[in-house]
């Protein structure tokens, strides 16, 4: 028997793996038979689709067996088997390193769906893992592809998982410093962290060729209004209120015409920006709150404090947790 208390033997895997799914589906986990075969896969150090092949012996259930509690817990599933599917490529990921969002795919499908030059220039701005880079290196083999962050530990990580798939680099998205002018931009899940738009599209537009173009996504006007609204509330009450005197919220949804126009005003030729609402169910709202979310708030409050807070903004938003994500979305030539 398996701690969970279904799974009647490890003889045959496809029982095993039927009652691994079935446990999982109990948790209220949303993709209960990918979940068990990739994890089953993973046990077995095998691909999915050699499963009925796998060495299914002792060491192989109590692994397995292990894998499904934590994931019945809401342990992420990239973070169980150390990878995560974007697109074309496997990245590795774990705790500090961000999983790919879904977001960064859908401009993975734009950025694949265009005509670009033979051999293309294309910055990844912000690019965090590295996987929007390495996913367009391989779709363009001959383009040159850089990533640049920021953060110079999350490039060092990018480096040991990637190697020598993508030229990263650190760099302030503000001040770029590039060989040449580029072909395109890319950019996911950055820019509302830029207080100053209008520097921003000014150096991202004298780092782009002429009829080069900005693919960009990042939270947009109106993002997590009603989060934040309860939020708000929360912190406005004792004993949090003295925590939060003159602070100032961190981040910059900038709306669709606004940014339009500076875009036009930075000396792009043209500029499309839309809005797209993304509601998320995340799985472990709790994690996923208090560590991205609300990460801000809760970094400005004593360790002593900070469940207590998420207790309150917890309460108040019921379940299930949505987290009501508006994305800001910008096409523009240069
Ligand atoms: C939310 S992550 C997004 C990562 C990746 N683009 C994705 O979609 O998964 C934001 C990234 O922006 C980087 N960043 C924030 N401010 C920056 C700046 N001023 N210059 C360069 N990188 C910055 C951070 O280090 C982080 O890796």
């Amino acid at each position: 028997m398996t701690r969970l208390g279904r799974v009647p033997a490890c003889a045959n895997i496809r029982q095993v793996i039927d009652a691994a799914a079935a446990a999982l589906a109990e948790a209220g986990v949303g993709s209960p038979r990918s979940d068990a075969e990739l994890l089953a896969a993973h046990a077995a150090a095998t691909d999915r689709g050699r499963l009925a092949f796998a060495d299914t012996g002792p060491e192989f259930c109590q692994r397995y067996d292990e894998l499904v509690a934590r994931r019945a817990k809401r342990v992420p599933l990239q973070h169980l088997t150390g990878t995560a599917a974007f697109g074309p490529v496997t990245v590795q990921v774990g705790p500090g390193v961000f999983i790919p969002r879904p977001e960064t795919e859908s401009l993975l499908e734009w950025a694949v769906a265009q005509q670009l030059s033979r051999r293309p220039v294309i910055v990844d701005l912000c690019t965090g893992s590295g996987a929007l880079a390495v996913a367009l290196s391989k779709h363009w083999p001959d383009a040159r592809v850089i990533g640049v962050d920021g953060s110079r530990s999350m490039i060092d990580r990018a480096r040991v998982r990637l190697g020598t798939r993508a030229d990263l680099r650190v760099g302030d998205l503000l001040e770029l410093q590039l060989d040449e002018r580029v072909d395109v931009v890319f950019s996911s899940a950055t820019f509302h962290w830029i207080a100053d738009h209008d520097r921003l599209f000014s150096a991202l537009h004298a780092a782009l060729r002429p009829g080069g173009r900005l693919v960009a996504q990042c939270g947009g006007e109106g993002n997590i209004d009603i989060l934040r609204g309860e939020a708000r509330a929360v912190i406005a009450g004792e004993p949090y209120a003295e925590h939060f005197a003159g602070w100032q919220a961190p981040w910059n949804y900038a709306g669709p015409e606004q940014t339009a126009e500076r875009l036009l005003s930075a000396g792009f030729a043209s500029a499309s920006c839309w809005l797209q609402p993304a509601p998320r169910q995340p799985e472990h709202a709790r994690e996923f709150l208090s560590t991205i979310v609300l990460g801000p708030h809760v970094q400005q409050l004593p360790d002593e404090l900070r469940d207590r807070f998420m207790d309150d903004v917890l309460a108040r938003l019921g379940e299930p947790v949505v987290v009501d994500y508006i994305r800001l979305n910008i096409d523009a030539t240069a």
